[in-house]
């Protein structure tokens, strides 16, 4: 599989401020990674610095093996939804894609045409007249349509309700089918794990984890929740590691366990409970924890 895009070791300061710490990653021919990171840690920046529109104080950047400042060879390869799209208010929605579509060589229009359609967009409106979640999809439509070998995109799916999300995905998908790669950041985490094979997280500049999504869930706790008649002893759980958030409710329990499920089930079972549940954290709380931890 080939390399589309490789980031190597960039550190961007702004002022003395420094938003970016040494970061270095890769993504391969027809994969889709998921940039996550909190508002405010430097995914926006790392987007920026890939596309050109700033530079790096330091590091390199190459899109299928060129540098990344030869924006006249680098951007025939990228369709781009930035994370605030802004149009011309005047021109109609239609008017604006047909702009937007001039500005590449292989724009598919009947592909165009489709995601119209998909998407639910009224091309007659103005563009000033549009809620975020149109404009939007003005972007999303836009940046398909080039059908670009490398998608890269900023928090694409903002503004988009429920259906529309759905439809975005469904696209994604297609797009990674056809061989397509896909660089985008969220911090919607529940996207993220319907759509990415690999994953980074970023906080505060700083790359903490990087990998595919199936390592990361090897992070995943399982939450165990049982509930006992109220004239039973409550088990304990000494000397059994993996254990957090453990707490006793009156006549219930519940816990996370990162390991030694059995042993803990096993306890539970002894003190004969009612009910007992058993379910996986979600990415969430492994992000969350992440993410409070300092
Ligand atoms: N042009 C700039 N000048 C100074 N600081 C900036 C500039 N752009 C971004 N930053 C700072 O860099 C950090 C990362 O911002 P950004 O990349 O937009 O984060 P994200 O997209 O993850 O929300 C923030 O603290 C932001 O305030
Ligand atoms: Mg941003």
């Amino acid at each position: 599989m080939g390399k589309v895009l490789e980031i190597k070791n960039i550190t961007k300061y702004f002022g003395n401020f420094k938003a970016l710490d040494d970061l270095s990653l890769s993504l391969n021919e027809a994969e889709i990674l998921g940039y996550l990171g909190p508002n405010g840690s430097g995914k926006t920046t790392t987007i920026k610095i890939i596309l050109d529109l700033i530079r790096a104080t330091s590091g390199t950047i190459e899109i299928f093996r060129k540098s990344s400042k030869n924006t006249n060879l680098t951007h025939q390869y990228i369709g781009y939804v930035p994370s605030e799209p802004t149009f011309w208010p005047n021109l109609s929605v239609k008017e604006t894609l047909h702009f937007l579509a001039s500005l590449h060589q292989n724009y598919d229009l009947s592909y165009q045409n489709e995601l119209i359609k998909s998407f639910d967009l009224d091309l007659n409106k103005k563009v000033r007249e549009l809620s975020r979640g149109n404009r939007q999809k003005i972007a999303i439509i836009s940046a398909l349509s080039t059908r670009a070998k490398l998608l890269i995109l900023d928090e694409p799916s903002t503004g988009l309700d429920p259906l529309m999300e759905n439809i975005f995905r469904d696209q994604i998908i297609k797009a990674k089918n056809n061989g397509q790669s896909i660089f985008f950041s969220s911090h919607i985490l529940e996207e993220v794990d319907a759509l990415c094979d690999h994953v980074a997280i970023l906080k505060k500049g700083k790359l903490i984890e990087y990998g595919s999504l199936e390592k990361l869930k090897h992070l995943r706790a399982s939450k165990i929740e049982a509930s006992f008649s109220s004239d039973n002893e409550l088990p304990k759980f000494n000397n059994i590691s993996g254990i957090t958030n453990l707490r006793y409710d009156k006549n219930k329990l519940s816990l996370n366990i990162t390991q030694n499920e059995n042993l803990v089930l096993e306890q539970i079972l002894k003190h004969k409970p009612i009910r007992v549940y058993c379910s996986p954290t979600s990415l969430e709380d492994v992000f969350l924890s992440y993410y409070q931890k300092d």
